[in-house]
């Protein structure tokens, strides 16, 4: 990373292609999302180290369940071995985990190691490491508009409370800087319903590495991108542009 690079504080990442990467090499899918998990454990270290504030990974999205029963079962043993596995040395490098998604449809026993990996890591002051499971932008807009709805219905706000801000406060990650720059990893250009109302202003990153191949030395060309961009939020002038 050179010094004048702009390091964006909210990085997300869509890690598309384990699959692929285990087919390419005659394997069954599950080894590529095992070795999907050693890319991550790469990533966020190297974010961490050099200043990004907040990373949202999309683990697990809501139309994950269509696959083969023996890949769900995979996935979420990962996801469970993982939480065992990282929780100490995470919450010794000062790393704050938040799970973002329904997390009602897991199992009782995983639904408390999420509960329990976020208590213990809660007043963490590094990084914010967001994983989405079980999640979907459409499934979090959705959620929002039923909390807003029955405060409505209780009488707590009226119509005109209803602003985008207030919208905002019942989405997922609510309490964090907004999402600088997407990243996808793979080879598509879509957003697969990852954050829909946050990425409203990001900054997109396509790529066609497939996840278990990406590291720190190509998530810097990806934030090398994100410092061409001229980012206007809207407006025409960017003058104002800050890091
Ligand atoms: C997409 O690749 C990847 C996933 C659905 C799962 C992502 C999971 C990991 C990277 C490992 C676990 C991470 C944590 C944080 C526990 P794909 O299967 O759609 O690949 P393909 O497009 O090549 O089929």
């Amino acid at each position: 990373m050179t010094q004048q690079q702009c390091v964006p504080s909210h990085v997300a990442i869509i890690m598309d292609g384990n699959g692929r990467w285990a087919q390419h090499r005659n394997q069954i899918r599950a080894v590529g999302h095992r070795a999907g998990l050693k890319a991550v454990r790469k990533i966020v270290t190297y974010a961490a180290s050099i200043g990004v504030k907040v990373l949202t990974l999309y683990a697990f999205s809501s139309e994950n369940w269509k696959r083969p029963s023996t890949e769900v079962s995979a996935l979420i043993s990962l996801f469970i071995y993982a939480l065992n596995r990282e929780m100490k040395s995470l919450n010794k490098n000062n790393v704050r985990l938040n799970i973002i998604g329904d997390i009602s449809r897991f199992s009782n026993h995983l639904q408390n190691m999420i509960i329990n990996a976020e208590q213990l890591t809660k007043n963490n002051s590094g990084l914010v490491l967001n994983i989405a499971a079980n999640y979907g932008g459409r499934w979090d807009i959705l959620q929002s508009a039923k909390k807003i709805t029955e405060q409505v219905v209780n009488g707590h706000l009226t119509l005109d409370d209803i602003t985008e801000e207030r919208f905002s406060l019942e989405m997922s990650l609510y309490n964090l800087p907004e999402v600088d720059l997407v990243i996808r990893t793979g080879g598509d250009y879509r957003i697969s319903n990852f954050l829909l109302w946050q990425i409203a202003y990001s900054e997109l990153y396509f790529t066609d590495i497939l996840w278990p191949d990406f590291n720190p030395s190509l998530f810097d060309e990806a934030i090398k991108a994100f410092n061409t961009r001229e980012r206007r939020f809207g407006g025409i002038d960017d003058k104002e542009q800050t890091c």
